[in-house]
């Protein structure tokens, strides 16, 4: 075990013995939480992400607890481990099977050891605008994606949003030709990796605590991600040129283990479910504000420059990165991907 989980942080596993230790996590999880519930201590939930206290997640983690801790007092203790302070997304998701923590909140493209539809949120200009993604999301496709990782241990508890991942980079950036040669910094997605090669960008995978020395270091000229995370981790001092072509949105799937929620008594879970209907509904509300106040700040820092596109330049954007739906269309599944066009 101790041999596995080693090789998981030093190096990544594959993702044949990855699931093998899932079904390991499940069984030790399985084990321990009847023995945490026999005792009259309350029930701790360890939430593990890895972004700043003032993101739509880092606060949202926050009024979670808080929110807990008020309805739920003496029962249930919620310890929040954000900034990456001791797990990264992947290894996250590994920790939740182990029970090592209960709840994360990892964006879909960390999801890639467990999920191949979650790939659908990093498909380039699959949803029109943020109103489609959520449409998809509360519609039934959305609401099965939740629940189709149940044979892995790990079951979605609700869809929290950041905002639209911008284009960061040295140099301006107007057309897709103009990001050939560049390295950046890239989720640890197959979908996003497969859109920067065929930028002819090359990518490199890395946790998102590692970006901002990445990009300080010039071992990266470019990167993309919401304003949030930009503004929290200052990367438009190293990255001061955006583009907006609007491809992707940057959301988080809530996650728990199964054996973690099914061992819950039902009076808790039942509140826990209505906690977070009503946090998920703040973050998301939270998230359009944070979008446009975090862009604001980085603009009024003076050292960016924003490109938005016009329709004909969007539209160029578009023809470049329409060969990653189709390239990655069997994998996601044809009527997944039409449900989410329909929107
Ligand atoms: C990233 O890795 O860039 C983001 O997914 C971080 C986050 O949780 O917003």
């Amino acid at each position: 075990m101790k041999r596995l989980w080693r090789d998981f942080v030093s190096r990544g596993l594959s993702t044949g013995r990855w699931l093998k230790t899932c079904r390991w996590g499940l069984c030790l999880a399985a084990v321990a939480l009847p023995l945490q519930q026999a005792s009259a201590e309350p029930i701790v939930i360890r939430f593990s992400h890895v972004v700043g206290p003032n993101t739509p997640k880092g606060i949202g983690a926050q009024r979670f607890k808080a929110l807990v801790e008020q309805k739920l007092p003496g029962k249930v203790r919620v310890e929040i481990y954000g900034g990456g302070s001791r797990f990264n997304d992947e290894q996250a998701i590994l920790a939740l099977l182990f029970g090592e923590i209960e709840l994360a909140a990892p964006s879909f493209s960390k999801f890639r050891a467990v999920s191949n539809e979650l790939m659908i949120f990093d498909v380039p200009f699959l949803f029109k605008d943020r109103d489609a993604l959520k449409r998809f999301q509360a519609g039934r496709s959305g609401q099965r994606l939740l629940d189709s990782m149940l044979d892995r241990g790990l079951k979605g508890l609700a869809y929290w949003d950041n905002g639209p991942r911008v284009i960061a980079t040295k140099r301006p950036v107007k057309a897709p030709g103009d990001l050939r040669g560049l390295t950046f910094r890239i989720e640890p997605s197959a979908v996003i990796e497969r859109q920067y090669r065929s930028l002819r960008v090359v990518p490199i995978t890395m946790p998102f605590s590692r970006v901002r020395d990445a990009a300080r270091s010039g071992l990266i000229s470019g990167q993309e991600n919401a304003w949030s995370n930009i503004l929290s981790k200052g990367l438009h001092e190293f990255h001061p040129h955006f583009a907006e072509v609007g491809h992707t949105f940057l959301g988080y799937m809530l996650v728990t283990s199964t054996a973690f929620w099914d061992g819950l008594p039902s009076d808790v879970r039942g509140e826990l479910e209505k906690i977070l209907g009503q946090v998920t509904e703040e973050v998301n509300k939270l998230a359009l504000e944070k979008h446009t106040q975090s862009r604001s700040k980085v603009l009024e820092s003076g050292k960016a420059q924003v490109f938005t596109p016009t329709d004909a330049q969007r539209a160029a954007w578009e023809e470049a990165l329409a060969p990653v739906r189709e390239a990655f269309a069997d994998r996601i599944g044809r009527q997944l991907l039409n449900d989410a066009v329909g929107n």
